[in-house]
């Protein structure tokens, strides 16, 4: 009797203490808005990351935009010092990280029960997502193909819709491909490509009829669906995939996916420590995640026009090469970039930044092995990456800017399909 009085009462503690501790790996750690004056700080900052192993949240642009960066208790002081030293500008951004993460869940929850949301109006999981993009194939089937692309390293099932009103057969139209989730903990980019879909499928606008009839589109909003569930069951920073590879490292799991691409790859930006955040793996599409993003722009490439790799957080449109070397159109990978993040900027919120548009090397930082550079090289002639806003609150956008950010990142999608368009009946005719 006594005993069964307090089973729920340790239940009741159990969970507590469950729940309290979720984030508690992240204790002591803090995060930091960095002010860089000019293009020397950036590069200060730069090899602060890899040598104090710092979490860069947000890339920063001199002038402009602030780096938010999150540090170990373990190297603050160092790092600190070192911004002192250089006289680089600073400010605590958050003190106390599992407690703002806390907080964060408890709305979150708040936000899923206060009234009944669409998937794209909220943080779904990734059987959420492939629930949505079962239902829209089902209920339009002439318009909507369901692919089954293959299975994660933890096998499960990634899934990206074909959205085409002549079946993906008229070859006189280009394709736009756009994906997000590569990067595991970047949630607010899942909603934008779910959103891309309710736009063009179930919530078709007259002035969007264009872009269904004109144009054929892939959508994969979940390229990496196994570090996403680590996300939301583990470690709500978790920003690569989930492979285990015994016989290289038996420490730590998966690979930074936006390195794995077979592209000068594990040459820039990256870090040869399996632990790290930019660790590309043992060799070039190790991952079934990238080969995914490989086979559906292999088996269309001659139709592709536009690839967008969408990312959180930071306000950019960003081209190839990651190694500084334009693409022989990089005029007008600047002129379609350029538009699309004018376009966004007239919607946006006064709180948000500008975007900053241009080659993902002079714009950021040098990199190998990106999804954007290897779209470019196979031949994609317009392939971006997107860094969406995060509204200074990291990857814990708050769930009230969903819907902002879905609406004025799909008016820049469309104009972004309109202008490659262009060139594309360019393209066409020169082969
Ligand atoms: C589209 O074409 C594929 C074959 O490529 C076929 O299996 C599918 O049924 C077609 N879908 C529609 C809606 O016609
Ligand atoms: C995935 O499934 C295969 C075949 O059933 C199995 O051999 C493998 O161990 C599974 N992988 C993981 C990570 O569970
Ligand atoms: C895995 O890599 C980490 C980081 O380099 C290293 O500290 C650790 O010793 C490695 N573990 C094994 C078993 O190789
Ligand atoms: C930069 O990368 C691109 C794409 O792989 C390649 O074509 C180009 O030659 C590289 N440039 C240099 C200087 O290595």
């Amino acid at each position: 009797m006594a005993a069964r009085n307090l089973l729920p009462i340790v239940i009741a503690l159990c969970l507590g203490a469950v729940s309290a501790g979720k984030h508690d790996i992240y204790s002591g750690y803090t995060t930091h808005k960095v002010s860089l004056r000019d293009r020397s700080d950036q590069d200060i900052l730069h090899d602060l990351e890899l040598k104090l192993d710092l979490d860069v949240w947000q890339h920063g642009f001199p002038g402009d935009v602030d780096s938010i960066v999150m540090v170990s208790p373990q190297n603050k002081d160092e790092f600190l010092n070192q911004l002192d030293k250089n006289e680089i500008p600073h400010s605590v951004d958050i003190e106390d990280i599992p407690k703002e993460f806390e907080e964060f869940d408890a709305k979150m929850d708040l936000w899923r029960r206060s009234r009944q949301r669409k998937v794209f109006e909220n943080y779904p999981r990734h059987g959420e997502v492939n629930d949505y993009l079962e239902s829209i194939a089902e209920a339009y089937p002439d318009l909507v193909t369901l692919v089954d692309a293959g299975l994660s390293f933890e096998n499960r099932t990634i899934k990206y819709v074909k959205i085409s009103t002549t079946n993906f057969t008229d070859s006189s139209k280009p394709i736009y491909f756009l994906d997000a989730t590569i990067h595991a903990r970047e949630w607010v980019t899942t909603p934008v490509a779910l959103f891309s879909i309710y736009r063009l499928v179930e919530n078709l606008r007259d002035e969007d009829r264009d872009l269904r009839e004109g144009i054929d589109w892939i959508v994969l909003p979940v390229v990496n669906p196994d570090g996403f569930e680590y996300t939301h069951t583990n470690t709500r920073l978790w920003r690569r995939t989930r492979s285990y590879y015994p016989q290289v490292n038996t420490t730590c799991y998966g690979v930074d996916a936006n390195r794995n691409f077979d592209v000068s790859f594990n040459t820039l930006g990256v870090s040869s420590n399996p632990c790290s955040d930019t660790y590309p793996s043992h060799a070039a599409f190790s991952e079934p995640e990238t080969r995914i993003v490989r086979d559906i722009m292999l088996e269309y490439v001659d139709r592709i026009q536009i690839y967008l790799n969408i990312h959180s957080h930071g306000y950019y449109i960003l081209y190839g090469y990651g190694n500084l070397t334009l693409p022989a159109n990089s005029a007008q990978l600047y002129h379609v970039g350029a538009t699309m993040g004018a376009k966004i900027d007239s919607l946006k919120l006064p709180e948000a930044g500008f975007y900053r548009v241009g080659n993902s090397g002079m714009v950021l930082y040098s990199t190998s092995g990106s999804a954007q550079d290897y779209g470019q090289a196979v031949g994609i002639p317009f392939s971006y990456t997107l860094e969406l806003p995060g509204y200074g609150r990291g990857f814990q956008v708050p769930p009230e800017y969903i819907d902002q950010i879905n609406f004025e990142t799909w008016e820049g999608i469309a104009v972004s399909a309109r202008l490659s368009r262009l060139y594309y009946n360019d393209r066409k005719k020169n082969v």
